[in-house]
């Protein structure tokens, strides 16, 4: 009943020509149904793709966005803005962006309200170091971080969330979580949206997984009963490599 999506996150990869010529080739090829697709592009590149992939099955998505409308953040991006453009998706609380650019649960959460109200669609990415994988706290780490990034929405927009869980040590090193061992988290983390937003919310709510998803391993994960699809970075970023994830996942 829940739509799997794929969303491939580019991250500071690919130019305007870089990012059109996929465009181009990606909707030459027939495209794949059942899968809701979704390509995170860098702000640059934004642009010129909406207006490659406007009435196809590609949906479009930022990696970022500030909470507020407009102001003086120099370097920030609005939701208003990316609303204009045609963005449907954004990232917002990647490990990359909590790790390098000061992202708290509490700019996190921020973030998400402000998307949710100008109807951008918020992909909340939580997960533990590998640290704290090692000492038993995963389930701790993505309950404080799903609760906090979730912060004062209704069930209704609850709904309209999608939660990427990437474990960060699995994160473009090659060792990826078991598809179990994911499910179980994602498992707990639909339990943690049921507790705080009732039954009907958690089970609308699309939580992916994502950590060295490739071709040759995701039809695994989305044999999983609370997997519902994957946030993927390197292997998203050939025509063929994001098409055959998308296959993985009809
Ligand atoms: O957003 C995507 C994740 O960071 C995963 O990246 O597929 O290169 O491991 P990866």
């Amino acid at each position: 009943m829940r739509t799997p999506i794929i969303a491939g996150n580019w991250k500071m990869f690919k130019t305007i020509a870089e990012a059109t010529d996929f465009a181009k080739q990606l909707t030459a090829t027939k495209a794949i149904e059942g899968v809701e697709q979704v390509i995170c592009a860098p702000f640059t590149t934004l642009s010129a793709l909406a207006g490659i992939l406007q009435g196809t099955p590609y949906a479009l998505g930022a990696q970022n966005v500030h909470f507020a409308d407009q102001g003086a953040f120099t370097g920030e991006i609005s939701p208003l803005m990316l609303k204009e453009i045609g963005v449907k998706y954004v990232i917002i609380g990647h490990s990359e962006r909590r790790q390098y650019f000061n992202e708290t649960d509490e700019t996190v959460n921020k973030k998400v309200i402000a998307a949710l109200s100008h109807g951008l669609l918020p992909i909340v990415c939580v997960g533990e170091s590998l640290a704290e994988f090692e000492s038993g706290s995963t389930e701790q780490v993505v309950r404080t971080q799903t609760e906090a990034a979730l912060n004062g929405l209704t069930s209704d927009q609850v709904k309209q969330v999608v939660i990427a869980y990437e474990p960060i040590w699995a994160i473009g090193t090659g060792k990826s979580s078991t598809a179990e061992d994911a499910n179980k988290t994602i498992g707990y983390i639909r339990g943690c949206v049921e507790r705080a937003f009732g039954a009907e919310a958690a089970a609308a709510i699309r939580i992916q997984y994502g950590g060295s998803v490739k071709p040759d391993n995701i039809e695994g994960y989305l044999r999983q009963s609370d997997i519902d699809g994957a946030l993927v970075g390197g292997a998203s970023l050939t025509v063929d490599g994001f098409v055959q994830l998308v296959a993985g996942a009809s």
